[in-house]
């Protein structure tokens, strides 16, 4: 179950391939995973947990989403599902045999749209499971009724408002809702009791300094970031994917990080249709980043002091989702220093499962409530851009609203 399946890898090939055909209309299509969706399976706790990931993302950033599921003593639960493919499917079934049916499927989150999606798909795989939602769901540009989404009428119920599904096995704990101005941000930490496992859907995460084991099945993403020049090959090395995965996260993490500059149109084209790069996997040699000097400070600033992976708020939520809200983001984690039994946080991105104790979190919260929040310096410059102009057309709320005894 373990690992995923080795695919030849595009590099230095000296031919183009008939794909150039396509051009001009790949790069303007979400290329990542190339429509070649790989599972990887592993068990994080023995007998109880898995992780089900998949590598997801537009254009030229790609990183892991993260499927969790929890053996119940009715059966199994997906959390957070990742679009059913073949493969994954096999992997389930092969967890039914052995501990049960798939019972209950969760979307933990009203706003994360990457996590709605896969969930019609897979319920109609699994017609037997009751699907369970967060409240306060909502679609852009239209407000669509989740049946029109696809989810299923008559077993889809919304978390808090029907209940809590395996309430004495599991507890729930929500964060929000949060106005977005355009959509409320809402997800719900669920503990699984028996292991002391909280998932948590995107509010935490700990960023792993070297690439997630995903990647070893297809490394061209990393190779693609890790060069410093679109005419460069894409050569594979373990200092390549490094550098790639770390610049891959600086773009998830700030979108536009500081130390990135966007090269001249001609100086991008004059670099491309390299031989060997005339190929949709290497984006036929475009390649619209320079980086500066010493960039890798930016990303060692997302890693704990001794460079290991540390449990944090992910930049683009705290600069465009908790802003103004950093005290129902306190109280929750406030909230979640109370569970004793609390070993480990699975988060539905990056590392897991991340060792934390209910201490750790109130250590947390008290970290944040001591540091600057959502600054605008740096590399948060561009999300702060977002933010401001978001809030100068009145799209989102200028100061906490909502539920009152959730806001700042
Ligand atoms: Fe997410």
């Amino acid at each position: 179950m373990e690992g995923v399946k080795p695919a030849p890898l595009a590099v230095q090939q000296p031919h183009s391939s008939n794909a150039d055909q396509h051009w001009p209309w790949w790069p303007l299509l979400p290329l990542y995973p190339y429509g070649r969706r790989r599972t990887l399976v592993r068990t994080l706790i023995p007998e109880q947990v898995w992780s089900f990931e998949q590598l997801q993302g537009i254009f030229y950033v790609a990183v892991p989403i993260r499927m969790t599921v929890l053996r119940l003593r009715q059966g199994l639960l997906l959390h957070a599902p990742v679009p059913p493919t073949e493969e994954l499917l096999g992997e389930l079934r092969a967890l039914e045999r052995r501990y049960g049916a798939v019972r209950t499927i969760v979307l933990p989150t009203s706003s994360g749209l990457e996590h709605k999606l896969p969930v019609p798909a897979m319920a109609r795989a699994f017609p037997g499971a009751e699907v369970w939602v967060s409240p306060q769901q909502w679609s852009f540009p239209l407000a669509l009724p989740l049946s029109w989404l696809g989810f299923p009428r008559s077993r889809t119920r919304v978390l808090l408002a029907d209940g809590l599904p395996h309430a004495d096995e599991l507890s729930w704990h929500p964060l929000g809702p949060l106005d977005l101005g355009i959509g409320t941000f809402m997800e719900l930490a669920c503990l699984h009791k028996a292991s002391g496992t909280l998932l948590v859907t995107d509010a935490l995460v700990a960023i792993p300094p070297a690439p997630p084991p995903l990647f070893e099945g297809d490394p061209t993403p990393l190779l693609f970031h890790g060069r410093d020049r679109g005419d460069q090959p894409l050569i594979d090395t373990p200092e390549q994917r490094r550098r790639g995965w770390w610049r891959m996260v600086l773009f998830a993490s700030y979108l536009q990080p500081q130390s990135v500059q966007v090269p001249s149109f001609s100086e991008v084209l004059s670099q491309a249709w390299q031989p060997g790069l005339r190929q949709p996997r290497a984006y036929f040699g475009l390649y619209p980043f320079r980086w500066s000097p010493g960039w890798e400070a930016e990303f060692r600033a997302l890693l704990g002091p001794r460079g290991e992976a540390r449990l944090q708020v992910a930049p683009v939520l705290e600069r465009l989702v908790f802003p103004r809200c950093r005290e129902a983001l306190l109280t929750w984690l406030e909230k979640l220093g109370e569970l004793g039994q609390l070993r480990w946080i699975v988060p539905a991105h990056y590392d897991a499962p991340v060792a934390c104790s209910a201490g750790d979190l109130l250590a947390l919260a008290s970290a944040i409530r001591q540091r600057p929040w959502a600054s605008s310096e740096g590399s948060w410059g561009y999300l702060a851009g977002i933010d401001q102009t978001l809030l100068r057309w009145g799209v989102v709320p200028s100061a906490a609203g909502g539920d009152p005894n959730l806001r700042a």
